[in-house]
Protein backbone atom coordinates (compact mmCIF):
# COMPACT_ATOMS: atom_id res chain seq x y z
CA UNK A 1 0.00 0.00 0.00
CA UNK A 2 1.52 3.60 -1.21
CA UNK A 3 2.11 5.47 2.12
CA UNK A 4 -0.27 8.69 0.53
CA UNK A 5 -3.14 6.29 0.66
CA UNK A 6 -5.34 4.63 3.46
CA UNK A 7 -6.70 2.07 0.94
CA UNK A 8 -5.21 0.33 -1.66
CA UNK A 9 -5.80 2.44 -5.16
CA UNK A 10 -5.40 0.46 -8.13
CA UNK A 11 -5.50 1.17 -11.88
CA UNK A 12 -6.89 -0.72 -14.99
CA UNK A 13 -5.63 1.10 -17.55
CA UNK A 14 -5.72 1.33 -21.93
CA UNK A 15 -8.28 -1.11 -22.13
CA UNK A 16 -11.68 -1.03 -24.16
CA UNK A 17 -14.63 -0.67 -21.09
CA UNK A 18 -17.77 -2.89 -21.99
CA UNK A 19 -20.97 -1.69 -21.09
CA UNK A 20 -24.81 -2.77 -21.88
CA UNK A 21 -24.78 0.38 -23.67
CA UNK A 22 -21.51 -0.24 -25.81
CA UNK A 23 -17.74 -0.53 -25.34
CA UNK A 24 -15.51 3.14 -24.87
CA UNK A 25 -12.37 3.76 -24.13
CA UNK A 26 -10.98 4.51 -20.21
CA UNK A 27 -9.31 3.89 -17.43
CA UNK A 28 -10.59 2.25 -14.21
CA UNK A 29 -9.55 3.46 -11.13
CA UNK A 30 -10.09 1.32 -7.96
CA UNK A 31 -10.16 2.26 -4.38
CA UNK A 32 -10.31 -0.39 -1.57
CA UNK A 33 -13.25 -2.77 -2.72
CA UNK A 34 -14.92 -0.55 -5.00
CA UNK A 35 -14.55 1.53 -8.07
CA UNK A 36 -13.50 5.41 -7.16
CA UNK A 37 -13.62 6.28 -10.95
CA UNK A 38 -13.42 5.67 -15.00
CA UNK A 39 -11.14 8.33 -16.05
CA UNK A 40 -9.85 9.58 -19.67
CA UNK A 41 -7.50 7.46 -21.02
CA UNK A 42 -4.32 8.49 -19.90
CA UNK A 43 -5.17 10.52 -17.52
CA UNK A 44 -3.02 11.12 -14.21
CA UNK A 45 -4.77 9.24 -11.21
CA UNK A 46 -2.16 10.26 -8.51
CA UNK A 47 -0.68 7.64 -6.09
CA UNK A 48 -1.61 3.71 -6.99
CA UNK A 49 -0.58 1.01 -5.74
CA UNK A 50 -0.62 -1.48 -8.52
CA UNK A 51 -0.83 -1.07 -12.17
CA UNK A 52 -2.99 -3.48 -14.50
CA UNK A 53 -2.06 -3.23 -18.16
CA UNK A 54 -5.17 -3.79 -20.56
CA UNK A 55 -3.84 -2.73 -23.74
CA UNK A 56 -5.81 -4.34 -26.05
CA UNK A 57 -7.97 -5.85 -23.99
CA UNK A 58 -12.02 -5.50 -22.79
CA UNK A 59 -12.78 -4.31 -19.36
CA UNK A 60 -16.08 -5.37 -18.07
CA UNK A 61 -17.81 -6.01 -15.24
CA UNK A 62 -17.47 -9.48 -13.17
CA UNK A 63 -19.70 -12.00 -14.33
CA UNK A 64 -23.06 -13.31 -12.34
CA UNK A 65 -24.01 -16.62 -12.79
CA UNK A 66 -27.82 -16.57 -11.65
CA UNK A 67 -28.22 -20.12 -11.42
CA UNK A 68 -25.76 -22.72 -9.75
CA UNK A 69 -26.22 -26.02 -7.65
CA UNK A 70 -23.17 -26.52 -5.62
CA UNK A 71 -23.19 -29.40 -3.12
CA UNK A 72 -26.89 -30.22 -4.15
CA UNK A 73 -28.51 -33.09 -3.10
CA UNK A 74 -30.46 -34.80 -6.09
CA UNK A 75 -31.93 -38.28 -6.84
CA UNK A 76 -29.41 -39.83 -4.26
CA UNK A 77 -26.55 -37.95 -5.32
CA UNK A 78 -24.64 -34.49 -4.74
CA UNK A 79 -23.52 -32.50 -6.71
CA UNK A 80 -19.66 -32.60 -6.56
CA UNK A 81 -18.44 -28.72 -6.63
CA UNK A 82 -18.25 -27.44 -3.36
CA UNK A 83 -18.39 -23.66 -2.76
CA UNK A 84 -15.15 -23.64 -2.34
CA UNK A 85 -14.18 -25.82 -5.76
CA UNK A 86 -17.21 -24.01 -7.42
CA UNK A 87 -16.47 -20.40 -6.80
CA UNK A 88 -12.83 -20.49 -7.37
CA UNK A 89 -13.77 -22.32 -10.87
CA UNK A 90 -15.96 -19.34 -11.46
CA UNK A 91 -13.57 -17.17 -10.66
CA UNK A 92 -11.06 -18.57 -13.08
CA UNK A 93 -14.11 -18.01 -16.00
CA UNK A 94 -14.48 -14.26 -14.83
CA UNK A 95 -17.96 -15.02 -12.84
CA UNK A 96 -17.30 -12.82 -9.46
CA UNK A 97 -21.21 -13.29 -8.25
CA UNK A 98 -23.24 -16.61 -7.92
CA UNK A 99 -26.68 -17.21 -6.88
CA UNK A 100 -27.25 -21.22 -5.60
CA UNK A 101 -30.17 -22.50 -4.83
CA UNK A 102 -30.89 -23.65 -0.95
CA UNK A 103 -33.64 -26.91 -1.66
CA UNK A 104 -36.43 -26.84 1.05
CA UNK A 105 -36.81 -30.59 1.17
CA UNK A 106 -40.45 -32.00 1.91
CA UNK A 107 -42.02 -31.35 5.43
CA UNK A 108 -38.58 -29.00 6.35
CA UNK A 109 -39.47 -25.15 6.20
CA UNK A 110 -37.88 -22.33 4.13
CA UNK A 111 -35.89 -20.55 7.54
CA UNK A 112 -33.78 -23.87 8.37
CA UNK A 113 -33.05 -24.28 4.83
CA UNK A 114 -31.47 -21.46 4.29
CA UNK A 115 -29.41 -21.97 7.52
CA UNK A 116 -28.21 -25.12 6.24
CA UNK A 117 -27.29 -23.26 3.07
CA UNK A 118 -25.78 -20.87 4.80
CA UNK A 119 -23.52 -23.08 6.84
CA UNK A 120 -22.08 -24.95 3.38
CA UNK A 121 -21.12 -21.61 1.80
CA UNK A 122 -19.87 -19.34 4.68
CA UNK A 123 -16.35 -18.93 4.99
CA UNK A 124 -15.70 -21.03 1.41
CA UNK A 125 -16.11 -18.72 -1.15
CA UNK A 126 -13.68 -17.90 -3.96
CA UNK A 127 -16.63 -14.65 -5.18
CA UNK A 128 -19.79 -12.94 -3.35
CA UNK A 129 -22.96 -15.32 -3.51
CA UNK A 130 -26.62 -15.07 -2.53
CA UNK A 131 -29.09 -17.71 -2.40
CA UNK A 132 -32.89 -17.79 -4.34
CA UNK A 133 -35.27 -20.38 -2.47
CA UNK A 134 -36.49 -23.64 -4.05
CA UNK A 135 -39.95 -24.48 -3.01
CA UNK A 136 -40.78 -28.06 -3.12
CA UNK A 137 -43.38 -28.30 -0.68
CA UNK A 138 -46.09 -25.53 -0.47
CA UNK A 139 -47.90 -25.23 2.28
CA UNK A 140 -48.98 -22.75 5.01
CA UNK A 141 -46.18 -22.84 6.95
CA UNK A 142 -43.77 -22.34 3.54
CA UNK A 143 -45.89 -19.61 2.33
CA UNK A 144 -45.42 -17.21 5.33
CA UNK A 145 -41.86 -18.42 5.31
CA UNK A 146 -41.50 -16.40 2.22
CA UNK A 147 -41.92 -13.78 3.78
CA UNK A 148 -39.17 -14.25 6.45
CA UNK A 149 -36.97 -15.13 3.70
CA UNK A 150 -37.34 -11.80 1.83
CA UNK A 151 -36.06 -10.17 5.14
CA UNK A 152 -33.14 -12.43 4.76
CA UNK A 153 -31.97 -11.10 1.50
CA UNK A 154 -33.79 -14.16 -0.64
CA UNK A 155 -36.97 -12.74 -2.65
CA UNK A 156 -36.91 -15.25 -5.36
CA UNK A 157 -38.56 -18.36 -5.24
CA UNK A 158 -38.11 -21.83 -7.57
CA UNK A 159 -40.63 -24.00 -8.02
CA UNK A 160 -40.92 -27.36 -10.50
CA UNK A 161 -43.77 -28.38 -12.77
CA UNK A 162 -41.05 -31.84 -13.24
CA UNK A 163 -40.41 -34.03 -10.95
CA UNK A 164 -43.90 -35.49 -9.28
CA UNK A 165 -43.06 -37.01 -6.25
CA UNK A 166 -40.16 -35.02 -5.75
CA UNK A 167 -39.26 -31.54 -6.20
CA UNK A 168 -43.17 -31.47 -8.19
CA UNK A 169 -45.78 -28.59 -7.44
CA UNK A 170 -49.80 -29.08 -8.18
CA UNK A 171 -51.20 -26.03 -10.42
CA UNK A 172 -52.97 -25.14 -7.22
CA UNK A 173 -49.74 -25.05 -4.86
CA UNK A 174 -48.07 -22.54 -7.49
CA UNK A 175 -50.77 -20.76 -7.96
CA UNK A 176 -50.68 -20.13 -4.02
CA UNK A 177 -47.17 -19.38 -3.75
CA UNK A 178 -47.56 -16.93 -7.16
CA UNK A 179 -50.27 -14.96 -5.00
CA UNK A 180 -47.74 -14.56 -1.89
CA UNK A 181 -44.94 -13.44 -4.06
CA UNK A 182 -47.11 -10.79 -5.88
CA UNK A 183 -48.54 -9.89 -2.25
CA UNK A 184 -44.75 -9.66 -0.91
CA UNK A 185 -42.76 -8.45 -4.18
CA UNK A 186 -40.89 -11.82 -5.09
CA UNK A 187 -40.11 -13.32 -8.14
CA UNK A 188 -41.60 -16.63 -9.13
CA UNK A 189 -38.79 -18.96 -10.87
CA UNK A 190 -40.19 -21.97 -12.87
CA UNK A 191 -38.80 -24.91 -13.93
CA UNK A 192 -41.10 -25.24 -16.80
CA UNK A 193 -41.78 -29.04 -17.93
CA UNK A 194 -44.79 -31.44 -17.95
CA UNK A 195 -43.69 -33.19 -15.38
CA UNK A 196 -47.31 -35.51 -15.38
CA UNK A 197 -47.15 -36.46 -18.93
CA UNK A 198 -42.82 -36.76 -18.97
CA UNK A 199 -43.14 -39.55 -16.34
CA UNK A 200 -45.85 -41.42 -18.51
CA UNK A 201 -43.59 -41.37 -21.40
CA UNK A 202 -40.23 -42.18 -19.67
CA UNK A 203 -42.24 -45.21 -18.24
CA UNK A 204 -43.36 -46.24 -21.90
CA UNK A 205 -40.00 -46.18 -22.70
CA UNK A 206 -38.45 -48.26 -19.66
CA UNK A 207 -41.49 -50.76 -19.94
CA UNK A 208 -40.03 -51.66 -23.75
CA UNK A 209 -36.22 -52.15 -22.63
CA UNK A 210 -35.28 -48.40 -23.68
CA UNK A 211 -33.04 -47.70 -21.00
CA UNK A 212 -30.11 -45.60 -23.01
CA UNK A 213 -29.61 -41.76 -21.53
CA UNK A 214 -30.62 -40.53 -25.18
CA UNK A 215 -34.33 -42.04 -23.55
CA UNK A 216 -34.03 -38.97 -21.35
CA UNK A 217 -34.02 -36.27 -23.75
CA UNK A 218 -36.97 -38.22 -26.16
CA UNK A 219 -39.41 -38.57 -23.48
CA UNK A 220 -39.01 -34.55 -22.34
CA UNK A 221 -40.27 -33.58 -26.04
CA UNK A 222 -40.02 -29.34 -26.72
CA UNK A 223 -43.73 -29.76 -26.59
CA UNK A 224 -44.34 -30.11 -23.30
CA UNK A 225 -41.77 -27.29 -21.84
CA UNK A 226 -43.92 -25.16 -24.10
CA UNK A 227 -47.29 -26.63 -22.75
CA UNK A 228 -45.85 -26.20 -19.51
CA UNK A 229 -44.11 -22.62 -20.12
CA UNK A 230 -47.38 -21.37 -21.52
CA UNK A 231 -49.29 -22.79 -18.55
CA UNK A 232 -46.84 -21.03 -15.64
CA UNK A 233 -47.37 -17.97 -18.13
CA UNK A 234 -51.25 -17.94 -17.41
CA UNK A 235 -51.20 -18.85 -14.12
CA UNK A 236 -48.61 -15.61 -13.18
CA UNK A 237 -51.61 -13.45 -15.29
CA UNK A 238 -54.12 -14.99 -13.14
CA UNK A 239 -51.93 -13.97 -10.04
CA UNK A 240 -50.52 -11.02 -11.33
CA UNK A 241 -46.99 -12.27 -9.99
CA UNK A 242 -43.50 -11.43 -11.76
CA UNK A 243 -42.01 -14.91 -13.32
CA UNK A 244 -38.64 -15.53 -14.40
CA UNK A 245 -38.42 -19.01 -16.36
CA UNK A 246 -35.11 -20.78 -16.13
CA UNK A 247 -32.99 -23.17 -18.33
CA UNK A 248 -35.16 -22.16 -21.28
CA UNK A 249 -34.24 -24.66 -24.19
CA UNK A 250 -36.81 -25.03 -26.67
CA UNK A 251 -38.15 -22.56 -29.62
CA UNK A 252 -41.99 -23.41 -28.39
CA UNK A 253 -41.33 -22.15 -24.51
CA UNK A 254 -39.25 -19.15 -25.75
CA UNK A 255 -42.59 -18.22 -28.17
CA UNK A 256 -44.75 -18.34 -24.82
CA UNK A 257 -42.31 -16.31 -23.40
CA UNK A 258 -41.99 -13.68 -26.14
CA UNK A 259 -45.87 -13.45 -26.86
CA UNK A 260 -46.11 -12.93 -22.79
CA UNK A 261 -43.48 -9.98 -23.11
CA UNK A 262 -44.93 -9.06 -26.53
CA UNK A 263 -48.21 -7.90 -24.56
CA UNK A 264 -46.41 -6.58 -21.94
CA UNK A 265 -46.31 -8.77 -18.54
CA UNK A 266 -43.28 -9.05 -16.06
CA UNK A 267 -42.30 -12.36 -17.77
CA UNK A 268 -38.85 -12.98 -18.09
CA UNK A 269 -36.49 -15.71 -19.03
CA UNK A 270 -32.85 -17.12 -18.83
CA UNK A 271 -30.98 -19.78 -21.19
CA UNK A 272 -27.80 -22.11 -20.80
CA UNK A 273 -25.01 -22.19 -22.45
CA UNK A 274 -25.28 -26.18 -22.78
CA UNK A 275 -28.70 -25.05 -25.21
CA UNK A 276 -27.03 -22.99 -27.57
CA UNK A 277 -24.17 -25.06 -28.08
CA UNK A 278 -24.46 -29.25 -27.38
CA UNK A 279 -27.21 -30.74 -28.48
CA UNK A 280 -29.90 -34.49 -28.58
CA UNK A 281 -27.00 -35.69 -30.61
CA UNK A 282 -24.39 -35.33 -27.46
CA UNK A 283 -27.38 -37.29 -25.29
CA UNK A 284 -27.11 -40.03 -28.04
CA UNK A 285 -23.50 -40.99 -27.60
CA UNK A 286 -22.68 -44.50 -27.19
CA UNK A 287 -20.95 -46.62 -24.39
CA UNK A 288 -22.95 -44.85 -21.59
CA UNK A 289 -21.45 -40.65 -22.86
CA UNK A 290 -24.53 -39.54 -23.45
CA UNK A 291 -25.27 -39.23 -19.70
CA UNK A 292 -22.70 -36.74 -19.26
CA UNK A 293 -24.86 -35.19 -21.39
CA UNK A 294 -28.17 -35.01 -19.15
CA UNK A 295 -30.08 -32.46 -17.07
CA UNK A 296 -33.24 -30.88 -17.22
CA UNK A 297 -34.69 -29.50 -19.61
CA UNK A 298 -32.94 -31.91 -22.27
CA UNK A 299 -30.43 -30.99 -25.20
CA UNK A 300 -32.67 -30.41 -27.77
CA UNK A 301 -32.39 -30.59 -31.46
CA UNK A 302 -29.46 -28.42 -33.21
CA UNK A 303 -32.71 -26.50 -35.03
CA UNK A 304 -34.02 -25.00 -31.36
CA UNK A 305 -30.39 -22.91 -31.51
CA UNK A 306 -30.84 -20.13 -33.51
CA UNK A 307 -33.96 -19.06 -31.99
CA UNK A 308 -32.33 -18.83 -28.71
CA UNK A 309 -29.43 -16.90 -29.87
CA UNK A 310 -32.81 -14.61 -31.68
CA UNK A 311 -34.08 -14.64 -28.19
CA UNK A 312 -31.12 -12.97 -26.58
CA UNK A 313 -30.67 -10.76 -29.50
CA UNK A 314 -33.73 -9.74 -29.13
CA UNK A 315 -34.14 -9.87 -24.88
CA UNK A 316 -36.96 -12.15 -25.14
CA UNK A 317 -34.02 -14.12 -23.03
CA UNK A 318 -32.73 -11.60 -20.83
CA UNK A 319 -30.29 -13.63 -18.56
CA UNK A 320 -27.36 -16.34 -19.11
CA UNK A 321 -27.02 -19.02 -16.52
CA UNK A 322 -25.03 -22.41 -16.15
CA UNK A 323 -27.38 -24.16 -14.14
CA UNK A 324 -24.28 -25.38 -13.43
CA UNK A 325 -24.89 -29.17 -11.29
CA UNK A 326 -21.91 -31.48 -11.51
CA UNK A 327 -22.08 -34.94 -11.28
CA UNK A 328 -18.89 -37.00 -12.11
CA UNK A 329 -19.26 -39.76 -15.05
CA UNK A 330 -17.64 -42.38 -13.01
CA UNK A 331 -19.50 -42.41 -10.22
CA UNK A 332 -22.68 -40.30 -9.90
CA UNK A 333 -23.96 -40.39 -13.40
CA UNK A 334 -23.27 -44.83 -13.24
CA UNK A 335 -26.09 -44.73 -11.04
CA UNK A 336 -28.46 -44.57 -14.41
CA UNK A 337 -26.38 -47.51 -16.45
CA UNK A 338 -29.66 -49.56 -16.31
CA UNK A 339 -32.42 -46.80 -16.30
CA UNK A 340 -32.05 -43.66 -17.70
CA UNK A 341 -34.18 -41.94 -15.38
CA UNK A 342 -31.75 -42.77 -12.20
CA UNK A 343 -29.04 -40.49 -13.95
CA UNK A 344 -28.84 -37.56 -11.66
CA UNK A 345 -29.54 -34.38 -13.88
CA UNK A 346 -27.06 -31.67 -13.83
CA UNK A 347 -24.26 -30.45 -16.47
CA UNK A 348 -21.13 -28.69 -15.22
CA UNK A 349 -20.12 -25.34 -16.85
CA UNK A 350 -20.19 -22.38 -14.34
CA UNK A 351 -16.31 -22.07 -15.17
CA UNK A 352 -17.16 -21.74 -19.24
CA UNK A 353 -20.09 -19.13 -20.07
CA UNK A 354 -18.14 -16.02 -20.04
CA UNK A 355 -16.19 -17.83 -22.72
CA UNK A 356 -18.54 -19.27 -24.53
CA UNK A 357 -20.76 -16.56 -24.46
CA UNK A 358 -18.04 -13.98 -26.37
CA UNK A 359 -17.88 -16.49 -29.10
CA UNK A 360 -21.11 -15.97 -29.54
CA UNK A 361 -19.78 -12.45 -30.39
CA UNK A 362 -16.49 -13.72 -32.32
CA UNK A 363 -19.44 -15.93 -34.56
CA UNK A 364 -21.88 -12.73 -35.05
CA UNK A 365 -23.95 -14.07 -32.90
CA UNK A 366 -24.49 -11.14 -30.20
CA UNK A 367 -22.48 -7.76 -29.48
CA UNK A 368 -20.35 -7.08 -27.07
CA UNK A 369 -23.07 -5.10 -25.15
CA UNK A 370 -24.97 -8.01 -25.51
CA UNK A 371 -22.54 -10.48 -23.83
CA UNK A 372 -22.25 -7.80 -20.95
CA UNK A 373 -25.94 -7.18 -20.75
CA UNK A 374 -27.11 -10.84 -20.34
CA UNK A 375 -23.94 -12.17 -18.48
CA UNK A 376 -23.78 -9.53 -16.10
CA UNK A 377 -25.77 -6.47 -16.10
CA UNK A 378 -29.32 -7.61 -16.49
CA UNK A 379 -28.52 -10.54 -13.79
CA UNK A 380 -27.96 -8.00 -11.12
CA UNK A 381 -30.65 -5.98 -11.99
CA UNK A 382 -33.43 -9.25 -12.16
CA UNK A 383 -32.15 -10.06 -9.08
CA UNK A 384 -31.56 -6.92 -6.99
CA UNK A 385 -27.93 -6.48 -7.02
CA UNK A 386 -28.03 -3.44 -9.20
CA UNK A 387 -25.72 -1.26 -9.02
CA UNK A 388 -23.43 -2.70 -6.60
CA UNK A 389 -23.19 -5.78 -9.05
CA UNK A 390 -23.40 -5.81 -13.33
CA UNK A 391 -22.00 -2.31 -13.92
CA UNK A 392 -18.67 -0.60 -14.17
CA UNK A 393 -19.69 2.68 -12.00
CA UNK A 394 -17.99 4.92 -9.64
CA UNK A 395 -19.24 3.47 -6.01
CA UNK A 396 -19.99 -0.10 -7.49
CA UNK A 397 -18.01 -3.30 -6.18
CA UNK A 398 -14.76 -3.56 -7.92
CA UNK A 399 -15.65 -6.80 -9.40
CA UNK A 400 -13.66 -6.52 -12.72
CA UNK A 401 -12.65 -9.19 -15.55
CA UNK A 402 -9.73 -7.98 -17.81
CA UNK A 403 -10.12 -9.78 -20.71
CA UNK A 404 -8.57 -11.17 -23.83
CA UNK A 405 -10.41 -11.16 -27.13
CA UNK A 406 -7.89 -12.64 -28.70
CA UNK A 407 -6.39 -15.61 -27.11
CA UNK A 408 -7.40 -19.31 -28.04
CA UNK A 409 -7.88 -22.19 -25.48
CA UNK A 410 -8.95 -25.18 -25.55
CA UNK A 411 -11.67 -26.29 -22.92
CA UNK A 412 -11.18 -29.85 -21.34
CA UNK A 413 -11.15 -31.55 -18.55
CA UNK A 414 -7.51 -31.40 -18.02
CA UNK A 415 -7.46 -27.61 -17.68
CA UNK A 416 -10.58 -26.71 -15.90
CA UNK A 417 -11.00 -26.00 -12.45
CA UNK A 418 -14.24 -27.77 -11.77
CA UNK A 419 -14.16 -30.19 -9.28
CA UNK A 420 -15.88 -32.95 -11.77
CA UNK A 421 -14.38 -35.71 -14.25
CA UNK A 422 -15.31 -34.71 -17.64
CA UNK A 423 -15.90 -31.78 -19.46
CA UNK A 424 -19.29 -31.09 -21.49
CA UNK A 425 -17.16 -29.01 -23.97
CA UNK A 426 -14.31 -31.28 -24.47
CA UNK A 427 -11.55 -30.21 -26.78
CA UNK A 428 -13.82 -27.31 -28.06
CA UNK A 429 -11.74 -24.42 -29.52
CA UNK A 430 -12.83 -21.11 -28.32
CA UNK A 431 -11.39 -17.68 -29.08
CA UNK A 432 -11.40 -15.41 -25.77
CA UNK A 433 -9.56 -15.97 -22.22
CA UNK A 434 -9.38 -14.18 -18.90
CA UNK A 435 -6.92 -12.47 -18.22
CA UNK A 436 -7.48 -10.53 -15.08
CA UNK A 437 -10.13 -11.43 -12.37
CA UNK A 438 -11.05 -8.68 -9.22
CA UNK A 439 -13.42 -9.66 -6.76
CA UNK A 440 -14.55 -6.82 -4.62
CA UNK A 441 -10.92 -5.22 -5.47
CA UNK A 442 -8.49 -7.95 -4.91
CA UNK A 443 -6.77 -9.89 -7.74
CA UNK A 444 -8.05 -13.17 -7.45
CA UNK A 445 -7.26 -14.51 -11.12
CA UNK A 446 -3.64 -12.97 -12.52
CA UNK A 447 -3.11 -14.89 -15.98
CA UNK A 448 -2.51 -18.66 -14.83
CA UNK A 449 -2.40 -18.36 -10.93
CA UNK A 450 -5.06 -18.27 -8.51
CA UNK A 451 -4.52 -15.79 -6.23
CA UNK A 452 -8.26 -15.36 -4.76
CA UNK A 453 -8.72 -17.22 -0.75
CA UNK A 454 -11.94 -19.00 -0.26
CA UNK A 455 -13.34 -17.00 2.81
CA UNK A 456 -12.73 -13.60 0.88
CA UNK A 457 -16.70 -14.50 -0.77
CA UNK A 458 -19.57 -12.38 1.07
CA UNK A 459 -23.04 -13.16 1.30
CA UNK A 460 -25.29 -10.65 -0.70
CA UNK A 461 -28.54 -9.84 0.74
CA UNK A 462 -30.55 -8.53 -2.29
CA UNK A 463 -33.39 -6.54 -3.07
CA UNK A 464 -36.68 -7.09 -5.07
CA UNK A 465 -36.03 -7.55 -8.88
CA UNK A 466 -35.37 -4.45 -10.12
CA UNK A 467 -37.17 -4.67 -13.36
CA UNK A 468 -40.77 -4.68 -13.00
CA UNK A 469 -43.19 -1.66 -13.20
O1 LIG B 1 -30.83 -30.98 -14.72
C1 LIG B 1 -30.79 -29.99 -14.03
N1 LIG B 1 -31.18 -28.85 -14.54
N2 LIG B 1 -30.36 -30.08 -12.75
C2 LIG B 1 -30.39 -29.09 -11.78
C3 LIG B 1 -31.74 -28.91 -11.18
C4 LIG B 1 -32.61 -27.99 -11.97
O2 LIG B 1 -33.69 -28.41 -12.37
O3 LIG B 1 -32.24 -26.84 -12.21
ZN1 LIG C 1 -34.74 -26.70 -12.97
ZN1 LIG D 1 -30.95 -25.66 -11.89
Amino acid sequence: MSESSPVNRTLIHGGTVLAASGPFAADVLVEGETIAALLRPGAEPGAVDERIDARGKYVLPGGIDAHTHMEMPFGGAFAVDTFETGTRAAAWGGTTTIIDFPKQEKGTGLESTLDAWHAKAEGQCAIDYGFHMILSDVNDGTLKEMRTCLDRGVNSFKLFMAYPGALYSTDGEILRAMDTAAEIGGLIMMHAENGIAIDELAAKALASGRTEPVQHGLTRPPELEGEATSRAIRLAEVTRAPLYIVHLSAHQALEAVSEARDAGRDVFAETCPQYLYLSLDDLARPDFEGAKYVASPPLREKSHQPSLWKGLRTNDLSVVSTDHCPFCFNEEKQLGREDFTKIPNGIPGVEHRMDLLHQGVVAGELSLARWVDTCATTPARMFGLYPRKGVLAPGSDADIVVYDPAAEQVLSVNTHHMNVDYSAYEGMRVTGKVDTVLSRGSVVISGDEFRGRKSHGKYLPRDSCQLLR
